[in-house]
């Protein structure tokens, strides 16, 4: 699976350690930045792993920040995302099964690299289940195109 992923300063550990879970595992990680410690705003790439992923230039997106708040929050501006800030394994599967998301976002100052991982390999492996879900997850899009929902 080709998978965005992208950080601020405070992820770059944590994105080096999971483009290398992810091409062990037969991934083809897309790194979209940043990669120094110098301080930066995480809008930025929330906004380059979501325009790859909503454009279908890669399949799902991984986003990490030092809480996954802000950039979740940001990410979720965009048109066509669902990113769901996840500390566990648990959260990332339902939120393939039942939200279908297409990103996932991490904090590297809430959770350790193991968890990371499990975190990342849940979320690639783990299919949408449609079914009521579906008219739920039509009903997240009305919203982000400005509807109302009943
Ligand atoms: C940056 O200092 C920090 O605010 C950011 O990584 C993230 O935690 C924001 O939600």
């Amino acid at each position: 699976m080709k998978v965005a992923i992208g950080n601020d300063h405070g992820g770059v550990e944590l994105k080096q350690y999971l483009i290398k879970h992810l091409q062990e595992t037969g991934h083809e990680p897309v790194n979209f930045g940043c990669d120094s410690p110098e301080s930066t705003d995480y809008p930025i790439y929330a906004e380059r792993v979501a325009k790859a992923v909503v454009a279908g230039e890669c399949d799902r997106g991984i986003l990490i920040c030092g809480t996954g708040i802000g950039i979740s929050i940001s990410a979720n501006k965009i048109h066509g995302v669902r990113c769901a800030l996840c500390s566990e394994p648990v959260s990332a599967r339902l939120s393939r099964e039942h939200n279908d998301a297409n990103i996932v976002a991490m904090g590297a100052r809430t959770i350790g690299p193991v968890m990371a991982e499990a975190i990342v390999d849940v979320f690639l492996n783990t299919g949408f289940q449609a079914g009521r879900h579906q008219r739920r997850v039509d009903k997240i899009m009305a919203l982000d195109r400005g509807e109302s929902v009943q």
